[in-house]
């Protein structure tokens, strides 16, 4: 097992990438502690895994609350010993619904920017914070394809997403020494979550397609030739938090199918 008696806090646990993330952590051996703004879709996730045998424990934690992470790190210590993987996994609704940057009010714009980078920052500082103790954790973030190409009418979604990335960096360049390795998971959309259905359905509608036709014409971008899968991202991100990947910080593994290109 690669993450066998790994303690692993995830933030947005309740969502379609913290809930496949979770999963594969549990497969692995994790001892999770799974954490969201509202306890109900957490549970879910929690009971689970314990129906397979795992360990998780799920609370509710607002991934944007600095006092609400701490005091859940502590008690995480406190019952675990330490914490040695941190993956947030949390994403807010695309605020903007289709409207041109140039249409855009300031708030509109900033929102997402602000949302992700406080989020991810208060999430890494306080974990490393526990993490520098033992000289040893990996800290995770997910960011999207709009980091690195321009893609219309999602506001600050691209430069929110550049942040993340430009935010693993940074934070890998000042925690590895201790070490502490950050690596981020770009990920192709997956058709599959409940995100992509609602936004690619919106997008097809204004271009005119059908769901499927949408679909395809955005998988035809891919050097697979279709978008990407759940299972293949919580693949990814098992690897990364194991021993496996210790060459590997400061960086975003690239999972876009080859549509973006390094
Ligand atoms: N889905 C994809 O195909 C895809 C592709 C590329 C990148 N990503 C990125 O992956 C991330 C997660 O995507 P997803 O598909 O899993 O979205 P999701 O299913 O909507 O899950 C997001 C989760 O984050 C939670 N959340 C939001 N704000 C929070 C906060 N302040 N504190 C704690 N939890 C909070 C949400 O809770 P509520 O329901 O209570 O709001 C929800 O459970 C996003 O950043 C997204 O951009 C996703």
């Amino acid at each position: 097992m690669l993450l066998k008696d790994r303690v692993a806090v995830i933030y947005g646990a309740g969502g379609a990438v913290g809930g496949a993330v979770a999963r594969a952590f549990a497969s692995e051996g994790a001892e999770l502690f799974l954490t969201g703004r509202s306890l109900a879709p957490v549970d879910v996730v929690a009971k689970d895994v314990a129906s397979v045998g795992g360990s998780a424990v799920a609370a509710e934690v607002d991934a944007l609350d600095e006092h609400a992470v701490d005091e859940h790190l502590r008690s995480v210590v406190d019952s675990a010993g330490r914490i040695d993987i941190s993956f947030n996994a949390i994403g807010i609704p695309n605020p903007v619904n289709r409207l041109p940057l140039v249409d855009l009010d300031v708030e509109q714009f900033s929102l997402p920017i602000a949302t992700y980078t406080r989020s991810y920052f208060l999430t890494a500082r306080l974990a490393a914070r526990r993490m520098v103790e033992n000289r040893s954790g990996v800290i995770m973030t997910v960011s999207s394809t709009p980091s690195r190409t321009g893609v219309p009418f999602i506001g600050g979604g691209g430069p929110a997403m550049a942040a993340v990335e430009a935010l693993t960096r940074g934070l890998s360049a000042e925690l590895a020494p201790q070490g502490i390795r950050v690596v981020g998971l770009r990920p192709q959309a997956m058709p599959e979550t409940g995100r992509i259905k609602g936004s690619f359905e919106l997008y097809a509608k204004a271009s005119e397609m059908t769901w499927e036709q949408f679909n395809e014409s955005l998988a035809g971008r891919t050097h697979t030739r279709r978008l990407s899968t759940l299972e293949e991202l919580a693949n990814m991100a098992v690897f990364v938090a194991s021993d496996r990947a210790g060459g590997m910080t400061g960086t975003t593994v690239n999972l876009t199918m080859g549509s973006l290109d390094d």
